[in-house]
């Protein structure tokens, strides 16, 4: 029969061979529970068996049980630096300097204003500057002063969203040609770019969507400098092989007016589906300033003479970029912005 003391020189022995064999966290944890473990663990029951010894081996069995917890202790504390030591250079490694730096995603310019943009650009350089209006307007500024009288068919072309207070979302960037004409006198070249709102929805339309107006007004101006102007802007815009023709067309605040054809931007003109097989793509609405618009301005008609235009923008994107349907200009999906990114 063994003695509790060659008993605890056993354990002794064997916490020595399994100390040796830990070699990661889960192991030293498993060994600190089964050696310290508070109710199951080896050196408290060798503690708890104190009262089984007999009285005069346990001054002996004493020491010995305490020795043996004091050794447990430094041993697990000792092989818990050692792996932490070991783990350390691995951290070190998983930082590794001479890897390259991560790239932040660059943002870019949107397709529309990037097209906005090079139109400033190319009338800033014919001598324009940029006007601004209000998005919410007056029935009087949309329609009544562009001499569309109440109740006139031409309004149903403008498929309106109405504030319930009678004022209305802007239809087209024309209202800022009034403001303007009513603000300053001629000559009169500005740009007016910026959101436009219509009921209307489909692959190629969008309730909220762009326009850019042109607008000069001078004395002698003829429908000659509008085919020029137009000519000069959209060869700029869409390229010298551009070929440019005007259709005659109606709007009230225009006489006479036309819309703008170029050379189909697909097919160079040979005639494909976008075109319709026509070789032609409508790009925008045009005409001389009606008389009775400037008169309402308080510009007179006998001595002045205008012109003015009136252009898509996320059209002009979406045909310079192949974007087959509006919506994707609006999503703000971010690979959009990569694909245009020039
Ligand atoms: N405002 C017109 C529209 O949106 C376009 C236009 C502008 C036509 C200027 C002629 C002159 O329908």
């Amino acid at each position: 029969m063994t003695s509790p003391l060659s008993e605890l020189a056993e354990l002794s022995g064997q916490f020595d061979t399994e100390a040796a064999e830990v070699s990661d966290a889960a192991a030293w944890d498993a060994l600190r529970i089964r050696w310290l473990g508070r109710k199951q663990g080896i050196v408290r029951q060798r503690l708890a068996a104190f009262k089984q010894v007999p009285p005069e081996e346990r001054r002996d069995y004493g020491q010995a049980v305490n020795a043996l917890k004091g050794k447990v202790e430094g041993a697990l504390e000792e092989i818990e630096a050692r792996l932490a030591a070991a783990a350390a250079p691995a951290e070190a490694a998983a930082l590794d300097v001479t890897l390259p730096g991560r790239k932040p995603m660059l943002g870019s310019i949107h397709p529309v204003s990037r097209v906005a943009a090079e139109v400033v650009d190319i009338f800033n350089g014919l001598g324009y500057s940029v006007a601004e209006g209000p998005e919410i307007e007056d029935d009087y500024y949309n329609f009544e002063a562009l001499n569309f009288p109440p109740d006139h068919p031409a309004r149903d072309t403008q498929d309106t969203f109405f504030l319930s207070d009678g004022r209305l979302l802007r239809t087209h960037t024309s209202p800022v040609q009034i403001r303007t004409m009513k603000a300053r006198r001629p000559p009169i070249r500005i740009l007016c770019l910026g959101k436009t709102f219509r009921h209307d929805n489909d692959l190629r339309h969008s309730p909220m969507f762009h326009q850019v107006e042109g607008l000069a007004v001078a004395e002698g101006i003829t429908f000659g400098h509008l085919k020029g102007t137009l000519d000069a802007f959209l060869k700029r815009l869409f390229g010298p092989e551009t070929a440019v023709r005007l259709r005659p067309s109606y709007f009230p605040f225009t006489e006479p007016s036309a819309e703008v054809d170029i050379t189909c931007t697909f097919c160079g003109g040979d005639g494909c589906q976008v075109c319709s097989q026509t070789g032609w793509m409508e790009i925008l609405g045009a005409g001389m300033v009606d008389p009775r618009v400037l008169a309402e301005c308080g510009i007179d008609p006998g001595r002045y003479s205008g012109f003015a235009f009136g252009m898509g923008l996320d059209r002009v994107a979406m045909n310079r970029y192949g974007i087959p349907n509006i919506r994707i200009l609006f999503d703000n999906d971010e690979r959009l912005l990569r694909q245009v990114k020039r």
